[in-house]
């Protein structure tokens, strides 16, 4: 732990990464750790104080283009967890694109439109949209439903947290043409700190 990297460095974000050790610690599976963690990530949703300004700004040179900023807030120095916020301006979009590892999604701020895209034979096909407000979340074990992409509805940019058990800025992933399904290599890298 003593050499984990808190970006975000308060006693509330030490306290909750503490608390999701220990559910992953004591958790016989991922969906398991998901259930212990789930109140302690409505909390942190719910708590309109922990998360500084300057984490909720747009970031217009971003990997993710669109202004989209990633910011780490937190990242196990092994690469086994990583806590981030995503801000999406209005009426901006990410690229469709994976994560590679479990974890938990919330919105924070603003709304959102989800699209999640199943594989087929190669293609991708659009298996499910939801439309998500301040205060909902939802878990990501893949493979299943781990392809989306997100596009803010709010005038308001839209800030969500993301709490993945890889360092999911830095881990190459992939991002999708949702028309043909091919995919590309995707780094997204995060606004605040260098991928090691
Ligand atoms: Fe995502």
């Amino acid at each position: 732990m003593a050499a984990d990297e808190f970006v975000l460095d308060t006693p509330d974000v030490r306290t909750f990464i503490t608390d999701v050790r220990a559910a992953i610690a004591d958790g016989s599976s991922p969906a398991d750790a998901i259930e212990r963690i789930r109140p302690r990530f409505a909390d942190l949703l719910a708590d309109p104080n922990w998360l500084p300004a300057v984490y909720q700004e747009a970031a217009p040179q971003s990997g993710m283009g669109g202004g989209i900023g990633q910011w780490a807030l937190y990242r196990a120095e092994d690469g086994s967890l990583s806590l981030f916020s995503l801000v999406v301006p209005s009426g901006s979009e990410t690229p469709v694109h994976d994560h590679l590892a479990w974890g938990l999604v919330g919105l924070y701020r603003g709304t959102q439109d989800e699209e999640i895209f199943a594989r087929e034979r190669g293609a991708l096909r659009l298996s499910e949209r939801r439309a998500l407000g301040p205060g909902d979340f939802y878990a990501l074990i893949p493979p299943a439903d781990d392809i989306h992409r997100v596009r803010t509805t709010s005038a308001e940019t839209s800030v969500s947290i993301h709490l993945l058990t890889n360092d999911t800025g830095c881990v190459w992933r992939h991002a999708y043409d949702p028309a043909s399904g091919e995919e590309r290599p995707f780094r997204s890298g995060y606004v605040n700190v260098d991928c090691r």
